[in-house]
Parts: structure tokens; sequence; C-alpha cells
């Protein structure tokens, strides 16, 4: 077994390392019978899943999630990718880890706040499919989230639920034709806002504030039940996560860079919104809903 490394962070999750890693396989002499194992955050498991991908048309990879975004999110459902100067994840693949092993213990390391960015994603979970599970996140966020916080074995439920919920919509539809798109709530107008940020907010961060927005905006357009954006702001600020654009951010920025992103569609967007908390609206529209650029201007305003 040969151990390849990279510098942390997102600016790595690109093609030239992919180059790199490939090519220290290939002068290693590893072939057909290889596996990759991923030990790292998503950005480590997005890059190596696309390794394996693509490494003699497609090798078996491990994923060993060590951030809690990258255990309930990330490594699950068989998304790999790098980013391009054209945006995130644009050259990718489907490749299906053949085990994923996860340790909560090792989330005794990660600094707070990444912590805290995955929760965003354990909320989005509640959100699109499990009310109660909604409020047992929301309620034990803060325990969970103080300084002196037993972050091991007590994360386990969380982990466990969280995946049950990913891994059940990504079983219907792996390839995200349809009910897939729900996993996106919060993330259309969160990949504008992390953008504008110039990625000084974390992807959980930006998430949030694109769920406390995007459930004003299923509201504001008459599809949520009324309450469903309080709900939803009041859980993400107990685990102390933004629900407001950044101070000095303006909306029409924020309509700008959605263009960019490739849901981007001229003079409206779609997005996946909740009908209620626990449930998701455009069942008959596949599972995203149109909505114009002035109503979004409104609950951007
Ligand atoms: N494939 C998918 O379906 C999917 C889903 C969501 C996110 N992602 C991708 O995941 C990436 C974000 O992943 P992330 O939030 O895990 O960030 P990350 O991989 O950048 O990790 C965050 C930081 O934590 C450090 N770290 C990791 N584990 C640690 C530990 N146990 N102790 C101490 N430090 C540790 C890392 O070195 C890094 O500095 C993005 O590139 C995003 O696009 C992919
Ligand atoms: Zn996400």
């Amino acid at each position: 077994m040969d151990i390849l490394t990279i510098p942390a962070g997102e600016s790595n999750k690109t093609r030239e390392v992919w180059a790199r890693l490939t090519d220290e396989m290939l002068a290693k002499g590893y072939g057909r019978d290889a596996a990759v194992i991923a030990l790292g955050g998503g950005v480590v498991g997005d890059l190596a899943g696309f390794v394996a991908a693509t490494f003699m048309r497609g090798i078996p990879i491990i994923q060993v999630p060590t951030t809690l975004l990258a255990m309930i999110d990330a490594s699950i459902g068989g998304k790999t990718a790098v980013d391009t100067p054209a945006g995130k994840n644009l050259v990718g693949a489907f490749h299906s880890p053949t085990a994923v092993l996860i340790d909560p213990q090792v989330l005794m390391t990660l600094p707070l706040r990444e912590l805290r960015a995955g929760f965003a994603e354990a909320l989005k979970h509640g959100v699109i499919a499990d009310e109660p599970y909604l409020s047992d996140v929301a309620g034990k966020a803060p325990a969970l989230l103080s300084t002196d916080g037993q972050r091991g074995d007590s994360m386990f439920s969380l982990i466990v639920r969280s995946i049950e919920i990913k891994a059940d919509i990504v079983a219907r539809d792996e390839r995200e034709v349809g009910l897939r798109q729900i996993l996106n709530f919060g993330h259309t107008i969160g990949h504008a806002v992390e953008l504008i940020s110039g990625y000084s907010l974390l992807h959980g961060e930006a998430v949030a504030i694109g769920m406390a927005l995007e459930s004003e905006l299923a509201e504001h357009i008459g599809l949520a039940q009324t309450g469903t954006a309080a709900t939803v702001s009041s859980a993400l600020q107990a685990a102390g996560l933004p629900t407001a654009l950044p101070s000095g951010s303006d909306g029409e920025a924020v309509i700008e860079a959605m263009r960019s992103d490739k849901k981007g569609r001229s003079g409206r967007t779609r997005f996946a919104l909740p009908l209620r908390i626990g449930a998701m609206a455009g069942e008959d529209t596949g599972w995203t809903v149109s909505v114009s650029d002035d109503q979004l201007r409104e609950v951007l305003a």
C-alpha cells in the first residue's frame, strides 16, 4: 500500500492534482486490480473518487470520511468530481464506493466551525424528509457543538439517520433525474452565496443561508405552509449557523452568481422547495419548482 497525499483545501480539488495522483499510481505500477481508499474530508473523497472512477476505466473506492459533512453527505451517493476555473464539480463521474467506513471518534479533532457546517446538511435532511429528525438535531445541536462537547460517539445516531435519509433518496434516483434533486434544497442560493463570498464562507454556512432564504421564497410564492421558514431558521440558529446574507452583500449579486451556476435559467430558476417540514414540493414537476427572478428579488431584498 502507498500513501498519496494532497494539501488541504478546495483549491486542490482540480484536474492538475488528479493528473499528479494518477501519474504517481502509474509510476508505481498499479493496474486494474488496485483499489483507492479515500481518507479525509469531502475534498479528498471527491478527488480520490474521481481518480478511482477514471484510473484504468474504474477501480474500486472505499470512502473513509473524516469530517461530519463527508460522513453524512459527500461519501454517500457516488458523486465524484473536480473543480474547474468555470465552477465547482464541473468534471466528474458517478462512481459508488464499495464500502464507506465511519469512525465518529475522528470528529474529536475536527475544528468546531467545520463540525457546525456539517450540521447544515443534517438539518437539511430533516427539512426534506423527516420532521422529528429536524427537531431532534436542532435540540441536540447546542450540546454537541459546545466547545467541551463530546463529539465522538454521541454523534452516532445523527450520522446514522442522515445517511439513511440520503441513501434512501439516492437509491430511488441515483442519476438525479428527479427525486434526488430535493437534496439540492438550500444549494441554489447557497452555491451563489458561497461563490460571492470568495469561499470565505464554508459550504455548510452558505447552504444554511440558502436554506433560510429558499424556505422564505417557498412561503412567499404561496407554496410552503406558513411557519415553515421560521422553523427552518430557528433550527439553523440553534446550531449557530447563519440565516441571512452577509452584511453588505446584495441580492442582485446573488442572482448574478446564480446565472453562472449550472442550475441557472434565463429569467427563471428552478428550486427544490419545501411544502412543509418533512415534505418537498414538485412531485409532478420533477421535484423542482420554477420561480421568476422578480419573486426571488422580493425575498432577497
Ligand atoms: N460528492 C458529494 O455528493 C458531495 C456532497 C457534499 C459536499 N461535497 C464536497 O465536499 C467538499 C467539502 O468537504 P468538507 O466539508 O469535508 O471539507 P474539506 O474536505 O475541505 O475538510 C475541511 C477541513 O477539515 C480538515 N479535516 C478533515 N478531517 C479532519 C479531522 N478529523 N480532524 C481535523 N481536521 C480535519 C481538512 O484537512 C480540511 O482542512 C466540497 O468540495 C464539496 O463539493 C461533495
Ligand atoms: Zn451540500
